[in-house]
């Protein structure tokens, strides 16, 4: 036995690599190693050898283990050494972090306030929960008008509920600045709506609104800002197109059109009806208007002296334009292969 021991140890002691290591172990004190059949078969003696057989096997198990474990430590260090010792190429490339990027829907979000600070806009924020005041009423929405069919929504407690536009803020902002007029602001943010989802629409998605008030502002002054806006963002050659429409809070009231980006207003590509404007050379952008001398009351400022103008358009769509996205919904699923192309 105690020369079996030793061979043992010797064994492990010249194991040469970690793999020749794990052998032994597996030989030795695995399931069915020598060492492991040799504890078995001590139940199986005479009951006057079995206790000193039993310390032996023990002593013996206790020796390859700590044999095995000392030598594994060699070889680690061993192992770490060579590493190092290795020629180390300093011409090799560097292992390339994987860094993330600016989502498409922000990229047009910062192109857009860029734009807007440029003609000396500012940037204001107000809370994605509002109450119905600031988000329906206080813009002419009453409880039973028709136009809050169109953007209905979750409602919360207390007559709160998540803002369905970013029209909320314009009275947020004009409370709390009426008395430093002008006003020339853009707001950004998440809106919430009972929407059926398709591939144009989506039960939550980015708005930009803006809002400048001022004395003497007329049509004009949103018609050439609109078109600024519209021409940086989608190309130079952009129309803008206005057409009548309602909202209670802006009178007269409009929706912005731009021609098509891809069929630059013809309806036609190829010879055939252009598929992102349904061949009608236009592209829904957004609404607009200036703001109802009542909206104006509403918040302290006198529609006698002042005037505004208001707009409001979805980002998701300007980025689903400018990228040739089909689907926005597209936009926000974690498909990281379908967003790491922008
Ligand atoms: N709030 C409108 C919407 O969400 C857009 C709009 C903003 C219209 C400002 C007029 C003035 O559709």
């Amino acid at each position: 036995m105690a020369i079996e021991k030793a061979e043992l140890l010797q064994k492990i002691e010249a194991a040469g690599s970690l793999e020749e290591l794990e052998v032994l172990r597996v030989e030795l004190v695995g399931r069915k190693g020598t060492v492991t059949e040799r504890l078995k078969a001590v139940g199986a003696l005479p009951g006057a050898e079995r206790a000193a057989a039993g310390k032996a096997a023990n002593v013996l198990r206790v020796s390859v283990e700590a044999a095995l474990a000392e030598r594994e430590v060699a070889l680690r260090a061993a192992e770490t050494e060579a590493e190092f010792a290795a020629p180390f190429d300093v011409t090799a490339p560097g292992l390339k972090p994987a860094l993330g990027h600016r989502h498409p829907v922000s990229v047009v979000l910062d192109e857009l306030v860029d734009l807007f600070w440029q003609m000396g806009y500012q940037v204001a924020e107000g809370p994605e929960v509002e109450t119905e005041w600031h988000n329906f009423e206080a813009l002419l929405v009453g409880k039973d008008h028709p136009a809050r069919d169109m953007q209905d929504t979750f409602y919360l407690e207390e007559a709160h509920l998540p803002r369905t536009h970013t029209s909320s803020v314009q009275i947020r902002h004009m409370l709390e600045n009426k008395d430093e007029l002008p006003i020339r602001i853009v707001a950004p943010g998440k809106v919430y709506r009972n929407e059926d989802e398709d591939a144009r629409h989506s039960w939550s998605f980015y708005q930009l609104e803006g809002l400048v008030v001022d004395r003497g502002i007329s049509l004009g002054d949103l018609k050439g800002t609109l078109e600024t806006m519209l021409r940086g963002v989608l190309g130079d050659d952009t129309v803008l197109r206005l057409r009548p429409n309602f909202f209670p809070y802006t009178e007269p009231s409009v929706e912005m059109d731009a021609t098509c980006v891809i069929c630059k207003g013809t309806g036609m590509v190829d010879g055939a009806g252009c598929k992102l404007c349904t061949a009608t050379g236009w592209l829904e952008m957004g609404g607009a208007g200036m703001v109802h001398p009542q909206v104006l009351r509403n918040v302290g400022i006198d529609p006698e002296v002042y005037s505004g103008f208001a707009f409001g358009f979805g980002l998701e769509r300007i980025a689903a334009i400018k990228y040739g996205v089909g689907d926005v919904r597209e936009l926000w699923r974690p498909n990281f292969k379908f967003l790491e192309q922008f």
